[in-house]
């Protein structure tokens, strides 16, 4: 019997990519999305890829009496839980409505779960709880201290599944720190669409590609970096999406709580990628130097040993596969599951 894996926010990028990698492993997902920042046609494309749809359920991580029937009507062996909010500038902006989606979610979330009895919890942390690192690559036991309430948001909910485990050594818990997302399944039928003006690279640079934007502003060309514009440590979303396979069995076999960083541990610049991604798709990228964007760390990349040793995972995918694949998606969905 396929055990039946509980994904919150599955619909959206780094979900709907960890549904095909669970499938891939001969688990069942079970979506949970609320469809505030997705797009429900990426249930045909997931059939499309797996071969049957993963179930869905429309509804928000907050709603505990929702969460009681699901647990209570299902096998669900264990959670696996993106749903949030991840814009940086709105989390500086709307403080409460952060930290109400993505810290309180979590607890009704752990809170029902504890009821259920359900112990194997896998969360999206984020690199972004490092803030500016003293140096890189940055192990996990790096001083964490975010520069903004989404990254805040984060370490709130580390902090408190800490807790959690340290109260019920039952507990089963993954705490994920990703570095940068990009990329986008091989097969082209899904990959990330932001909603307006896309705020990270890799999106941006996609719709400069297809013609849907005129140029990229690199955002700083003074940076102390070997060519003055910000490094960043990209990584595939199939490379993260089989990490939380990884992570999940880990869980399974013993009880305990991990903190890993799940990156590639190489750092690649703005224009590293602008230079991959014509590679990737034989056109020009036109781009200008702009000022620096406030709020940006000028370099920073994870250090993968612990991912390896832990849970036996490592990126394998390069820049010009990230940079591929994203196009791929980009050329074949230039308006997302819109067509
Ligand atoms: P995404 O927005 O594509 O996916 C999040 C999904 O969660 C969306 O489908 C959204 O509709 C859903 N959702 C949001 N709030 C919900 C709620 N209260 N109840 C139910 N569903 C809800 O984002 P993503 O890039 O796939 O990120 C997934 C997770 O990984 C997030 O927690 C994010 O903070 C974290 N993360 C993302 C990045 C990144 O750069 N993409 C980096 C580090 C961590
Ligand atoms: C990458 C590099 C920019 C856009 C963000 C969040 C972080 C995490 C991942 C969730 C930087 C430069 C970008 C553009 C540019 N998310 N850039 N022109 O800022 O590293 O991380 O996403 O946890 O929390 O902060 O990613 O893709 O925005 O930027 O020059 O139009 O590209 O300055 O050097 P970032 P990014």
């Amino acid at each position: 019997m396929p055990k039946t894996i509980l994904v919150t926010g599955g619909a959206g990028f780094i979900g709907s990519h960890t549904c095909v990698a669970l499938a891939a492993a001969g688990y069942l997902p079970l979506v949970l999305d609320n469809l505030g920042n997705s797009d429900r046609r990426v249930l045909d494309r997931l059939a499309r890829i797996s071969g049957v749809a993963p179930e869905f359920i429309e509804g928000d991580v907050r709603d505990r009496a929702m969460l009681d029937r699901l647990f209570a009507e299902r096998p669900i062996a264990g959670v696996i839980h993106f749903a949030g909010l991840k814009a940086v500038g709105d989390s500086v902006a709307d403080p409460i409505g952060y930290y109400d989606n993505n810290v309180h979610g979590s607890f009704v979330l752990a809170a029902a779960m504890q009821a259920a009895g359900v112990r194997i919890l896998i969360f999206s942390s984020s690199a972004t709880v490092y803030g500016d690192p003293d140096s890189s690559p940055i192990p996990e036991s790096a001083p964490l201290r975010p520069a903004n309430p989404y990254g805040r948001s984060k370490l709130m909910v580390e902090q408190a599944l800490g807790d959690l485990q340290r109260a019920d050594a039952s507990w089963r818990i993954g705490l994920l720190r990703y570095f940068n997302p990009v990329g986008a399944h091989e097969t082209g039928l899904i990959g990330e669409h932001p909603q307006g003006r896309p705020n990270n690279l890799m999106p941006f640079v996609c719709q400069v590609a297809v013609g849907l934007r005129d140029q990229l502003a690199v955002h700083g060309g003074d940076y102390p970096t070997p060519d003055g514009t910000g490094v960043r440590d990209y990584v595939h979303v199939m490379d993260l999406a089989e990490g939380h396979v990884a992570a999940l069995r880990h869980a399974e076999s013993q009880p305990g709580l991990v903190t890993v960083n799940l990156g590639t541990g190489l750092g690649a610049s703005v224009l590293d990628v602008v230079k991959a991604f014509e590679r990737a798709s034989g056109r020009k990228i036109a781009y200008h130097i702009g000022p620096r964007r406030p709020g940006d760390v000028p370099a920073y990349w994870g250090d993968p040993t612990l991912a390896q040793d832990t849970l036996g995972w490592r990126a394998t995918r390069s820049l010009d596969a990230m940079c591929a694949d994203s196009w791929r998606w980009q050329q074949g969905n230039p308006r997302g599951y819109e067509g």
